[in-house]
């Protein structure tokens, strides 16, 4: 009997390389399917010896091996053919090559693409797909589809996104897998400033250059046409890894037309700065335009305070305006901050203020149920627009010139509302809790106070998409942070009724659901503008945690930072030293330092003796009660109020500026001018 097994099995080349002991008691039995995949076409040994050692031992039921001949043989030839005996155990013999286990994509971003997967055999069952252990098939997703049953995955207008791992198997046989990995490329985009500047000789000339792109994009510069790099003398130096032409004494003859050039696999970029050196007694009209570049209505801090709002100009620590309380709309008879009854000193309350493309800020009054609406062009506020009550955060959403408010009803947030629209008249009534984040695309989240739920709007129709439950990490949201390497949102989760608080939930915004945790990490979560840096605050632990996000989408493990600062805000500056790298600066809400972290390297320096914050209960809209506001881009200088002053400081050289006095809870800040 068992040399006909054996032969049996040999003269059918079965080519299981993994059989199990299941298989040997169905095969005795005659009952059960059996399922197997063919992984090798070797013969396999352990396989003979489990049978011998269990199968013999077997109480043999009343099927045997000519039941099998009986009834599988269907064309009667008293032979059993491969088919036949394919047949009577419903096996599937299926294949993945060793080397296509794993496979690279790499697209442009905007293209479309098609994965395919490598496993092959007869009577393939059907090819299911996952990104982040969520099955694709199923969730009917716009861009992602898997037409027709050939089991390829197609993907339409690929974005930063969709980048990361994909994996396919037949159902079923979900040990049998393969990995796609998706790689996006980005071309280029360039960025220069100035694009132009005026220059009297003997000044110093700085001319920079931002390209993002992934891969990272190399730089280098033309002038009049002709390479920089030969042309390079004592006074003319690359800087920050070619990034910024820096002229430290500039001659008539330097006067010329820089070019940038931005170079990745996926295309070129570039773009021209000019620079003019003259005599300012020349008034031509380079020079005319760069003075009023520099002296006019851009590149200016505003800051909302108790006696109004003043315009600042940061480099010199001028003061270019001062907008009072009693100070009247345009034409109008309304004042910027009325008095209220009881009242006896005119003062302002401000909560949050945004800016509507160098046009117009928007700044909510919260105990004026208003916001109040300042031309930038005119520096005068012109216009109020009333609001549920307590209008507390403003949010403008540019890629659709929308502006969201969030109102709390009453100080006790009782009755939150949230008012989208240019105009802030139509509104829509959702309970939420603190904050709305309408980023990337079309999307947004709202949080709700003390549900362990994010909500998905739709931005455009302003409408609920779906509910994201995060019950089971026992999660309710208190902020979350967005990059577009690999399309995560990180999560903070409120404390729980015993203080402790559960590790951020990372969410894949392409399927829209939970991948898990993010390792041990708690606290607030915030993204470097390239999406390349996640940086989480933890006050409780004094701990600032950095992650780098690869362009490839991989979360990488995290560096500590040991603080005692208790951070309250932070801003993100472009690395004026380093090419794609950003610095981070971080206000305390408690003491009087600001810390500067290089996310490159780590590097750690400390801004001394700013004076104290705003006192957390005199600050009831938000946690931040010291904000740390950057400039932009190609911005130097950067923002953070005391109680009664308000700092300047240098991003270039990590230094203080200067502080500008009598600015009593100067903590609304906005920034006017290239960005
Ligand atoms: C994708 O899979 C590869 C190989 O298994 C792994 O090294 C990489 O980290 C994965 N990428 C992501 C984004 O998870
Ligand atoms: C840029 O320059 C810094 C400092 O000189 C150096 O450490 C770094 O490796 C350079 N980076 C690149 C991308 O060339
Ligand atoms: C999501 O939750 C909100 C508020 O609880 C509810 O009004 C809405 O109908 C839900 N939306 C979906 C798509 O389930």
């Amino acid at each position: 009997c068992w040399n006909i097994l054996q032969i049996f099995f040999i003269s059918f080349y079965w080519t299981c390389e993994k059989l199990i002991i299941d298989f040997c008691l169905e095969f005795f039995c005659c009952c059960q399917s059996l399922l197997c995949a063919a992984h090798s076409t070797k013969v396999s040994h352990t396989f003979f010896k489990v049978i011998k050692h269990e199968g013999l031992s077997l109480d043999v039921s009343d099927c045997t091996l000519f039941d099998l001949l009986k009834y599988n043989d269907v064309n009667d030839d008293e032979h059993l053919t491969k088919e036949e005996f394919y047949t009577a155990f419903d096996v599937n013999l299926l294949s993945l090559p060793d080397d296509q286990k794993v496979s690279v994509t790499t697209v442009t971003v905007g293209e479309s693409t098609v994965l395919t997967c490598a496993i092959t055999g007869e009577r393939r069952p059907s090819i299911l797909w996952k990104r982040n252990h969520q099955n694709l098939n199923s969730l009917n997703l716009e861009d992602i589809n898997d037409f027709g049953d050939d089991g390829s995955l197609y993907i339409t207008k690929v974005t930063t996104t969709h980048m990361g791992n994909y994996s396919c198997h037949p159902d079923g046989y979900e040990k049998l897998f393969q990995t796609h990995i998706l790689q996006v490329n980005v071309p280029p985009v360039i960025r220069v400033y100035p694009e132009s500047q005026a220059r009297e000789p003997g000044i110093t000339a700085s001319l920079r250059c931002h390209a993002e792109g992934i891969p990272s994009p190399q730089l280098s510069w033309l002038k009049n046409g002709m390479d920089i790099k030969v042309k390079l003398s004592k006074q003319l130096t690359l800087q920050a890894n070619g990034s910024e032409v820096h002229i430290s004494n500039v001659h008539f003859e330097d006067t010329g037309a820089y070019t940038c050039i931005a170079k990745n696999e996926a295309g070129v970029d570039e773009d021209i700065s000019s620079l003019f050196v003259e005599d300012s007694a020349r008034k031509t009209l380079a020079n005319i335009l760069w003075r009023e570049e520099g002296l006019g209505i851009g590149n200016m801090f505003y800051v909302f305070y108790d006696d109004g709002i003043k315009v600042i100009q940061p480099v010199a620590c001028e003061i270019q305006r001062h907008i009072k309380p009693s100070e009247k709309l345009l034409a109008l008879q309304e004042e910027v901050c009325p008095m209220s009854p009881g009242e006896t000193v005119q003062k302002c309350v401000w909560s949050s203020a945004v800016n509507i493309k160098d046009k117009f800020i928007y700044v909510t009054q919260p105990t004026l149920d208003r916001v109040l609406v300042v031309d930038i062009q005119s520096q005068k506020a012109v216009q109020t627009v009333s609001t549920d009550p307590y209008p507390v955060k403003l949010h403008y959403d540019k890629s659709h010139d929308q502006v969201w408010l969030l109102s709390w009803g009453d100080m006790d947030k009782n009755f939150p509302t949230l008012q989208v629209s240019q105009q802030l008249t139509s509104c829509f009534n959702v309970k939420l809790f603190i904050s709305c984040l309408p980023f990337y695309y079309r999307f947004g989240l709202i949080l709700h106070k003390n549900e362990p739920v994010l909500h998905k709007i739709n931005l455009e129709t302003a409408s609920y998409v779906k509910n994201i439950s995060l019950w089971e990490y026992n999660c309710i949201p208190s902020s979350v942070a967005f990059t577009h390497l690999g399309g995560y949102y990180f999560v903070n989760c409120k404390p729980d009724s015993t203080g402790a608080t559960q590790p951020q939930v990372i969410l894949d915004s392409v399927t829209d659901s939970v991948i898990g945790q993010n390792q041990d990490i708690t606290g607030t979560p915030y993204v470097s503008p390239d999406g390349r840096y996640l940086v989480t605050v933890d006050d409780d632990d004094g701990l600032m945690r950095i992650q780098r996000i690869s362009e490839r989408g991989e979360i990488q493990e995290p560096f500590d930072i040991h603080t005692n600062l208790h951070l309250s805000d932070l801003a993100f500056q472009r690395s004026f030293t380093e090419v794609h790298q950003y610095n981070v600066f971080g206000s305390s809400g408690r003491q009087t330092d600001v810390l500067f972290v290089e996310l490159s390297s780590g590097k750690v320096k400390m801004i001394k003796s700013l004076k104290e914050a705003t006192k957390s209960f005199d600050w009831p809209w938000s946690t931040k009660n010291r904000v740390m506001v950057g400039s932009g881009l190609f911005g130097q200088y950067l923002v953070t109020p005391s109680r009664e002053s308000v700092f300047i400081l240098d991003g270039r050289l990590n230094k203080l500026n200067c502080e500008i006095m009598d600015i009593l809870k100067g903590n609304v800040v906005v920034w006017v001018g290239e960005s």
